[in-house]
């Protein structure tokens, strides 16, 4: 067999030291083209300004950077028609790119990979993805969180019972309820911002893993691509890939945050909460059951939290005592990585979409806050205004709740006089602590949840959705 021949049989693009073809099955085994065709705007991008820069150092002529600018976008057109045939053979999106420049351009388009690696190449494309993959989902937070600014302004006043240990706690307003998700996604979108400069820094130039020896210049290729700074490491550019596991932590505690979220719509839309209505575009019915409607989204929202939980294992898991530089292993970052973008960016949208939605049943909401002895604390409170120490005042209201425990009575519905059996230090003005809203007014500083203090939430909630 001459040397032509067997190259023929085995990858164009690195078959020349081989001596057979590779296994079918291996060739399907190790290829990615399946998943990394994703990447086809991002590897073009990269590969522009990687060409913009081979001609102004030199290495490549005008007219050769004009054929491959050309050829690339054609390219380009070709895979968004749905016509571009994606080979399995060719392994990745990076070699059925070129080799389909080559194709359409002929030798110029083998000059392309000079002074360049897939190694840096791939590290690049991720870089790119992610960053804008990021940009979409710190504006679907944006909108999620608008929706709750406006819902919380709304239901400034109405009036639910708090939980802790999901036991009636204090009175709340809905509206503080709602602006506790708000404070959620706000660190949320600052993890994601931060995640993005470390995303945002370039490897390309780094090579197979030690650089190359072409006179490139990378502020070139750092400028055409808008990266914020350039690796100073070959071998860590090509091989780390902690800003995706980044990611996909940031990730994780935002899908950990709707999972709360989606707990507590799934408990308000059931019968025995009957809290709020989510409207039935958001819900769907069973099969068998004719009375029923079932708040799908934000099961399924509290479900897909796991997927991203387990592409973080799964991506910390792959990136472990890997040596340096590059390994294969690394291929296996994409699939993880897309789907925990997928599953958060969709998972915002579901709700941007639907808080804005949601009816709040204030009659019920009331009622429940009404059960439960809610103003408790606001009696022992009242209790310490009048000298006594507050672990006394503990006491006695919790004995009066016992005694309305027995009599089926909550602390307002109480004669003075059965208040006064626990302490003759409770006066007329008592029934003004009790009510709701003098317990949720009471409640007013910075954080608290008083209607004045939602007010305010809302307004600096506002100015910082304008910093954006
Ligand atoms: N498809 C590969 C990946 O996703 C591209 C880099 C391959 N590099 C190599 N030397 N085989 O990681």
């Amino acid at each position: 067999m001459s040397a032509n021949q067997h190259t023929e049989k085995t990858n164009q693009s690195w078959g020349g030291r081989f001596s057979e073809p590779v296994d079918a099955f291996v060739a399907r085994f190790t290829a990615s083209v399946e998943f990394d065709q994703r990447l086809y705007r991002h590897d073009i991008m990269g590969s522009l300004a990687h060409a913009k820069m081979l001609t102004k150092v030199g290495v490549l002529a005008e007219d050769e950077l004009k054929a491959i600018e050309e050829g690339l976008s054609a390219i380009q057109q070709e895979i968004e028609a749905g016509e571009f045939d994606w080979r399995v053979d060719l392994e990745d999106v990076h070699m059925n790119i070129e080799a389909r420049l080559t194709e359409r351009i002929g030798i110029t388009g083998k000059k392309l990979h000079t002074g360049r690696s897939r190694n840096d190449q791939v590290a690049t494309d991720i870089r790119l993805w992610l960053r804008d993959e990021i940009d979409l989902i710190l504006a679907e937070i944006t909108r999620l969180q608008q929706g709750l600014l406006e819902l919380a302004e709304r239901e400034a006043d109405t009036i639910m019972p708090g939980f802790t240990h999901l036991q009636t706690a204090q009175p709340v307003t809905f509206g503080h309820h709602l602006l506790a998700w708000f404070e959620m996604l706000s660190r949320d979108h600052e993890r994601l911002v931060d995640c993005r400069k470390r995303t945002n820094r370039m490897p390309l130039g780094s090579a197979a893993l030690a650089g190359t020896t072409y006179p490139i210049d990378r502020s070139i290729t750092c400028e055409l691509l808008g990266f914020e700074a350039i690796s100073g490491n070959s071998l860590d550019g090509v091989s780390d890939r902690d800003f995706a596991i980044e990611f996909c932590a940031a990730a994780s505690l935002a899908m950990m945050h709707l999972s709360r979220f989606s707990e507590e719509l799934v408990m308000w839309a059931s019968a025995q909460f009957n809290f709020i209505n989510l409207p039935d575009r958001f819900c769907t019915g069973s099969s068998i059951m004719p009375q029923k409607k079932n708040p799908d989204v934000p099961e399924l929202v509290r479900g897909k939290s796991g997927r991203v939980f387990g592409a973080l294992m799964g991506l910390l898991t792959l990136m472990k005592s890997q040596p340096l530089a590059y390994n294969k292993d690394n291929q296996e970052d994409k699939e993880p990585l897309f789907d925990a973008a997928d599953t958060l960016r969709d998972s915002l949208r579901a709700f941007a979409d639907m808080v804005p939605a949601i009816e709040p049943r204030r009659e019920v909401m009331r009622e429940a806050a009404l059960r439960g002895f809610s103003t408790a604390t606001d009696l022992a409170d009242y209790l310490v205004g009048k000298g006594i120490p507050f672990r006394t005042c503990h006491d006695i209201v919790g004995r009066a709740v016992g005694y309305g425990v027995e009599q089926g009575k909550d602390l307002a519905e109480m004669s003075l006089d059965e208040l006064r059996q626990f302490s003759d230090q409770i006066g007329d003005d008592v029934y003004q602590v009790l009510t709701l809203e003098g317990s949720v007014n009471a409640r007013n500083h910075l954080g608290g949840t008083a209607p004045a203090q939602v007010r305010q939430a809302v307004s600096r909630g506002r100015e910082l959705l304008a910093t954006r």
